[in-house]
């Protein structure tokens, strides 16, 4: 249980408020780029902030102020210039750092311009997505994890809109036992009334967390899986503040990574992205167009008829955290025993505010441009991950990837191979069906 002061501190991300200043010293994904291949600009609201992202004339991209200090028509309809934007309404030209350079129907030798400044922000691309930073300058390095600048991966981006903080969020990763409940015993209630059995839920036997130098790794035992088990010995990380990254799933053979990274819009609503690199093994015959694109597509979490999709893990979890309010009030909430990791991963945000408002960095931000890329332990090979490549996909965000069918027929094809070549107990080993975080 926080006070209604702690409460605030943690989850109001506007500038100047103690987690808007911490959100402000990390990159934050903001759109794929395939986003902005047919068209040039496109709004996001950012910690608060109402901007505009665009793709100019040379394909560089730029991050500025929604609206334009002249009269307040908004960039969305600007036109790209070779170096910046310009105001479709009166022609003013910005640059990426949210400069004028050109006022054209000002007089000659006008220094106007000089004096008009909005906010602009640095973007870079990695991997298929937009990243961008909106804190002080100079910008730490965009850290370069795993999977995203694999030129061998099948790479997707899989997106919502959630109208919620993003703590709520980020929490159900530093909630284990959640998957037995949300994801194992509803789906199976939920199954029931559908006149359909599935064993799904298996039981927390212990839980662990661990901080380390990017984040904190949750582990997990669950009921007949073996200390040995990638869950309890790897575990999978939060990457601080905003990411969790999940590892294999269904392929047990085939590295995949998933990266969730949440994008706090503003105090009450998330922008969540799901970044997975499927790294798919040599001699695998992958369509071309599996690997010349990487496609951006919207994840849905609720029917035609507005009702949650009751039968698919992410909507789930999207389910249960819009029920909790746009800000959960955790002045009345009542967390035992096994909520230890939400108790640390708090007590870690208030650590890394302190820090900033003291004027350090705070964890997880990268300023070597010759150190290694940051590396994190990711289970290869989950215990509650193992009912069919295909029925896992389709219980998650992945059912809604335009690479869906491609992705399944290849781990099909997959992991035959395999079967035949050189695990013949494959299929022993993959007998219970499970949840999926
Ligand atoms: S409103 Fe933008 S140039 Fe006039
Ligand atoms: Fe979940």
């Amino acid at each position: 249980m926080l006070t209604p002061q702690e409460n605030e501190r943690l989850t109001r991300v506007g500038k100047g408020t103690p987690m808007g200043e911490l959100q402000r010293r990390y990159w934050h994904p903001v759109a794929a780029t395939e986003d902005l291949e047919k068209t040039f600009t496109k709004r996001v609201r950012l910690l608060g902030e109402d901007l505009v992202l665009y793709r100019d004339r040379s394909g560089k991209y730029g991050l500025i102020a929604e609206f334009c200090p002249h009269r307040h028509a908004s960039f969305v309809n600007g036109i790209p210039d070779v170096d910046g934007i310009r105001c479709s309404y009166h022609g003013w030209k910005f640059d990426g750092a949210g400069q004028c350079t050109e006022q054209p129907n000002e007089p000659e030798g006008s220094t106007f311009k000089d004096k008009v400044k909005i906010a602009g922000y640095p973007v870079e691309e990695m991997g298929g997505m937009l990243f961008a930073y909106l804190g002080p300058l100079p910008a730490p390095l965009l850290p370069r994890w795993d999977g995203f600048e694999n030129p061998r991966a099948i790479r997707t981006v899989g997106w919502c809109y959630i109208p919620c903080n993003w703590l709520q969020v980020m929490e159900n990763s530093l909630d284990p036992v959640h998957t037995e409940w949300q994801h194992g015993k509803y789906q199976e209630f939920w199954e029931e009334q559908r006149g359909s059995k599935y064993a799904i839920s298996r039981k927390h036997l212990k839980i662990d967390f661990a901080e380390f130098e990017h984040g904190m790794y949750k582990r997990r035992l669950l009921a007949g899986a073996s200390e040995e088990s990638d869950d309890w010995k790897v575990g999978h990380p939060v990457l601080f503040p905003d990411i969790l990254a999940v590892g294999s799933g269904g392929g047990k053979l085939w590295k995949m990574q998933t990266y969730q990274m949440r994008m706090p819009i503003d105090d009450e609503n998330t922008l969540h992205f799901w970044y997975t690199s499927y790294d798919a093994p040599e001699g695998l015959d992958v369509p071309d167009k599996l690997r010349n694109r990487i496609p951006s597509y919207e994840v849905r979490y609720n029917d035609d008829h507005g009702d949650p999709i009751r039968d698919n893990i992410d909507a789930q979890d999207v389910m249960a955290w819009i029920s909790q309010g746009r800000i959960y009030d955790r002045s009345d909430e009542m967390l035992g025993t096994t909520d230890r990791g939400i108790i640390l991963f708090r007590k870690m945000l208030e650590r890394e505010m302190k820090k900033v408002e003291a004027g350090q960095d705070p964890i997880n931000t990268f300023r070597d441009p010759n150190a290694p890329a940051p590396e994190f332990q990711l289970e290869r090979d989950k215990a509650h991950f193992t009912d069919g490549f295909e029925n896992l996909q389709y219980r998650q965000y992945a059912r809604w990837s335009p690479f869906f069918r491609e992705l399944c027929d290849l781990f099909a094809a997959y992991n035959e191979k395999r079967l035949r070549d050189a695990l013949p107990s494959f299929a022993l080993e993959h007998g219970a069906a499970s949840t999926g975080e």
